[in-house]
């Protein structure tokens, strides 16, 4: 903070610094996020294109056959047993972090991990800078979670102005973004789909305002063609008008209804989430909504199409009960698994290993 007349400080310099180039378009900045011609930091859904997502799923697929025989996964684990990566993880996870370490072990990452904050040096009064440009002494890689939309991409930016910069990837980013989630999102539906994503209708249900899932998902839909777009959500949890905008700017179809069975009637896919209550703004705002009308039950199962299939990025709570688990269609234990591969295969693009996996035979 600087007084009114004082020179500015250097805090206060570099703060202005990172102000004015978070909030610079993002077009303009994506090309920032690619080093050597390809990925490198992984921040935004925006950055994913149909040829990169296209390859990151093929990728996916070639992992999982090669480690089913033990030559294939040695293979994979020799690739970057010389790396080591950070989870850093200032929110809870539990899906979102194993999958990443196990996305780490199939290429023979070694993991070194921050989950509470409270043993870290932040206690000491250390800053994120800091903390961050700290894991640059020791690991190639951060992974990140935080509580708070920008921090990740603050680390990305700070790392990227030090001797040793590193890719960041990020594993949540508050309420506005999740973009691996969205890449495990889209290969679930590219495989669970008959003949893909292309022309599908895609209901997404429950807390659409602060569910960073389906915010990263919507992004990701601009590069398929013909996928129309339902949203079912509580008045307050409505999707959020910039979302609603790229959708428009896009010509991505989409509508919003009160009527859950209808939209399912009508569904190829429907994604479940739950409500985000660690964000309310006031104490009990998510307790005084009825949550009921957003739930998926045996009513709906009855009317999905036969080829529907149902997503949920998980942790649930009531909005699906168990019993529905059972339906071939639900396809969200699977799409749990489906992270962790296309996690690895993300990496393995960061580190530019995507010809040589490809290359070896199953
Ligand atoms: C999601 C998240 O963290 O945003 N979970 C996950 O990563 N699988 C969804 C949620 O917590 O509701």
């Amino acid at each position: 903070m600087t007084t009114a007349g004082s020179e500015p400080t250097l805090k206060s310099r570099r703060e202005r610094r990172w102000r004015e180039f978070y909030e610079r378009p993002l077009d303009g900045k994506l090309p920032i996020f690619f080093r050597d011609g390809r990925l490198y930091d992984c921040l935004y859904a925006q950055q994913f294109n149909r040829e990169t997502l296209d390859r990151l799923c093929a990728l996916a697929d070639h992992m999982r056959t090669i480690t089913k025989e033990k030559g294939g996964d040695d293979f994979l684990q020799s690739l970057l047993s010389h790396k080591r990566a950070m989870l850093y993880f200032s929110q809870p996870s539990t899906r979102t972090f194993l999958s990443f370490a196990s996305a780490c072990h199939i290429l023979g990452i070694r993991v070194l991990e921050i989950r509470d904050l409270k043993t870290s040096s932040v206690v000491k009064g250390e800053s994120l800078d800091d903390t961050i440009r700290t894991f640059s002494s020791y690991v190639d890689l951060v992974i990140m979670r935080h509580h708070e939309a920008g921090v990740v991409e603050r680390a990305s930016w700070g790392l990227n102005g030090t001797p040793r910069p590193l890719p960041v990837i990020n594993a949540g980013s508050g309420a506005d973004q999740h973009p691996t989630q969205a890449l495990l999102d889209i290969y679930t539906l590219n495989r669970y789909l008959p003949g893909g994503l292309d022309g599908k209708r895609v209901v997404m249900v429950g807390d659409l305002k602060r569910g960073r899932t389906v915010r990263s998902l919507s992004y990701l839909m601009k590069n398929y063609s013909g996928v129309h777009l339902s949203f079912v959500a509580p008045k307050a949890f409505r999707m959020q008008p910039d979302i609603l905008d790229f959708l428009d700017r896009h010509a991505i179809a989409h509508d919003e209804t009160e009527d859950l069975l209808a939209a399912v009637e009508k569904a190829d896919a429907v994604y479940m989430t739950r409500i985000q209550d660690e964000y309310d703004q006031t104490a009990g705002e998510s307790k005084r909504i009825d949550y009921s009308p957003y739930h998926f039950t045996e009513k709906h199962l009855e009317k999905l199409p036969k080829k529907g299939i149902i997503l949920h990025p998980l942790p649930r709570r009531e909005e699906i009960a168990p019993e529905i688990d059972e339906d071939p269609r639900a396809v969200y234990w699977r799409q749990e698994r489906n992270g962790m591969w296309i996690r690895a295969a993300l990496i393995a693009t960061v580190f530019g290993l995507e010809d040589q996996i490809l290359s070896r035979s199953a």
